[in-house]
């Protein structure tokens, strides 16, 4: 129920309905993303969004939608995407497609289906921060370490390695990955204890990103690693209790943390390839 109040909340406040997107239906079209906009300012840019069925994944879907971008939105379970689906049914330029990133042949299957499809803007998304409890010492367990490896670290690796030729035939290549600053060596000790499959898988990710940032500059394609804030993804009240001052001084909303990210991707170059930004746009220390 309060997902629906959010997404009512959400369609009343961007002001869509059915119909409400108009000129944008077409870019839903697998192909029709390179067609000329209505102003003529050229092709409709496409961005491919990981695990867009819920939280910062939708946010990012949906204000790229808003923008009249061609939205590739991929979910695991496109049973479970009813907000989304809900968008794209509303006109939104918006495509879902089925993706678990660390299944290889959902991975391949994925990949095939967007052959010679150029994308400009890749958001790896997906992640988990998981179970408290299950993180702590003396509850530590090595197929759960390699679960959020495989998750946070590897599916963003495996993700961009295999839409490389997309983002090459792409305009504006830009990659990113969502990295969370727990996993920052240098706000050592002021973040809390614990949590060692999450912060060790998101500082695995913050290396795989600089590393293709590296690779990728021959491609001119240019990786951000980002970090959203700490953002209530749950709709739940905030627990202002269980968090240390860093994190509730960090704490913002999902709008102003998505629309931030935004803004750094549009300002990315190569030359700021391979940095860690926050979503105000400051530059994280690793
Ligand atoms: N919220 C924050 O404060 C915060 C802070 C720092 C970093 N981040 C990072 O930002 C990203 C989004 O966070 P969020 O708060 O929006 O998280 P969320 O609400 O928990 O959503 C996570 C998304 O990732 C997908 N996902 C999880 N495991 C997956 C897997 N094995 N394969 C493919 N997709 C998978 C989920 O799909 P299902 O619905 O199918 O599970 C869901 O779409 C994550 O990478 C997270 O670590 C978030």
């Amino acid at each position: 129920m309060a997902k629906i109040h959010r997404m009512l909340g959400w369609l009343v406040a961007f002001g869509l309905g059915a119909g409400a997107w108009p000129g944008l239906a077409v870019a839903q079209q697998p192909g029709a993303a390179r067609a000329p906009t209505a102003a003529g300012a050229g092709p409709v840019p496409t961005v491919v969004v990981t695990g867009a069925n819920r939280g910062l994944g939708l946010a990012w879907a949906r204000k790229y939608a808003e923008r009249g971008w061609s939205v590739i939105a991929t979910v695991r379970e496109p049973d479970r995407a009813g907000e989304l689906r809900e968008l794209a049914r509303a006109g939104a330029p918006i495509r879902i497609e089925t993706l678990d990133a660390t299944d290889p042949r959902s991975l391949e299957a994925f990949a095939t289906r967007l052959a010679g499809r150029p994308v400009d803007v890749l958001i790896n998304n997906a992640g988990t921060i998981g179970e408290e409890p299950e993180q702590k010492l003396g509850q530590l367990d090595a197929s759960r370490f390699d679960h959020y490896m495989r998750v946070n670290a590897l599916s963003a690796l495996l993700v961009t390695e295999r839409l490389l030729p997309n983002l090459r035939a792409g305009r504006q290549k830009k990659v990113a990955g969502i990295s969370a600053r727990v996993a920052s060596f240098a706000a050592y000790p002021r973040i809390h204890s614990g949590l060692y499959y999450y912060k060790a898988s998101k500082a695995a990710l913050n290396m795989v990103l600089r590393n293709l940032a590296m690779d990728l500059q021959g491609d001119g394609i240019a990786v951000a690693v980002l970090s959203p804030g700490v953002v209530n993804t749950y709709g739940t009240p905030d627990d202002h209790d269980a968090m240390s001052p860093e994190m509730r001084a960090s704490m913002t909303d999902i709008d102003t943390s998505v629309a931030g990210m935004m803004k750094v991707m549009d300002g990315l170059t190569l030359e700021g390839s391979g940095r860690w930004y926050r979503y105000t746009g400051d530059v994280i220390s690793w």
